[in-house]
């Protein structure tokens, strides 16, 4: 029987063990998929010692992303230019990393939009400067658009980011946090990366009526699933692409490696997760 985790700590409130119970399921597998709470301080002895325990791999959530980087043995190229790490598999007896938000945000968008949407974006605006910031500027850039900015409450964040991941590709650009308004207007694709406007916070107050007509609205917060963001580009008719199917998409990649079956996500899986996110 093939077992994998997702570890963090606290770990309770992780949704990956309906999704991945969900497809082993589907798919017929005698497998499992549980959760495990580690504290910092015990974390790099998990990472030696998951193997022995009968694990083929997991995922790794807040806070150990970082110390998942430092700890494994090999990653993939994504992993690295992020330097953070939320997949964990051994292969040949190597501990190997990989970044799986990058793919899920992307994956998610063109699976919402159809991959046209390329065609309305010449600048994309990013909103926030952490982890999850860092993996939507990373998968932008492999896209044919021109320019990705980005804004953050703290703008030394924001600087760090913008040298971190400099590419060749689209232009990378800082906007002063008061700018956000002037940003919006150029902006095809807007994407909230910020925990504003999940319950039990503040929203994030954004003119919509300055977007561009055909602008595309994002955020990566789901609960609500539709977040005060949301709600008001919805009500503007503007495009809007929601938190949920990141956090489905992003799963794919470890289900696919530890159990050996490229699972779907479809509108059922989503369900599931809508109805435990409501309920
Ligand atoms: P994640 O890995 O989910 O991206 P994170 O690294 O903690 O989480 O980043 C959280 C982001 O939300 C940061 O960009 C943070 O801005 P700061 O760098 O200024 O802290 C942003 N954020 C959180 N609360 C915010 C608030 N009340 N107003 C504006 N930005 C906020």
């Amino acid at each position: 029987m093939t077992k994998a985790f997702v570890v963090g700590h606290p770990i309770k409130h992780s949704r990956s063990p309906l999704i991945h119970g969900h497809w082993l399921k589907e798919y017929g597998l005698v497998g499992s998929y549980e959760r495990i709470d580690v504290a910092p301080a015990d974390f790099p002895a998990f990472l030696k010692t998951f193997a022995n325990q009968g694990f083929a791999g997991g995922n790794v959530t807040i806070p150990h992303k970082e110390a998942a980087f430092l700890g494994v043995e090999r990653r993939t190229e994504r992993a690295e230019r992020l330097r953070a790490v939320n997949t964990l598999w051994v292969e040949n007896g190597v501990l190997w990393g990989d970044n799986t938000d990058v793919l899920g945000f992307m994956a998610h968008l063109d699976q919402s939009l159809g991959t046209a949407w390329e065609q309305d974006v010449d600048t994309a605006l990013v909103i926030g400067a952490g982890g999850a910031a860092r993996a939507i500027v990373a998968g932008l850039q492999d896209r044919p658009i021109r320019r990705i900015l980005v804004a953050n409450r703290t703008a030394s964040k924001a600087e760090e980011l913008v040298r971190d991941l400099k590419s060749p590709g689209p232009s990378l650009e800082v906007v002063p946090w008061e700018n956000l308004g002037a940003a919006l207007e150029k902006s095809g694709l807007i994407v909230n990366t910020t925990s504003l406007g999940m319950t039990g916070q503040p929203p994030l107050l954004l003119d919509l009526a300055k977007a561009p007509a055909r602008a595309i609205v994002a955020d990566i917060v789901y609960v609500p699933l539709l977040t005060p963001l949301l709600a008001a580009a919805t009500a503007r008719d503007l495009r809007i692409v929601d938190g949920l199917g990141m956090l489905l998409h992003q799963a794919v990649p470890g289900f696919a490696r530890w159990f050996g079956v490229t699972p779907q996500v479809t509108p059922e899986l989503r369900a599931l997760i809508v109805a435990d996110i409501e309920g």
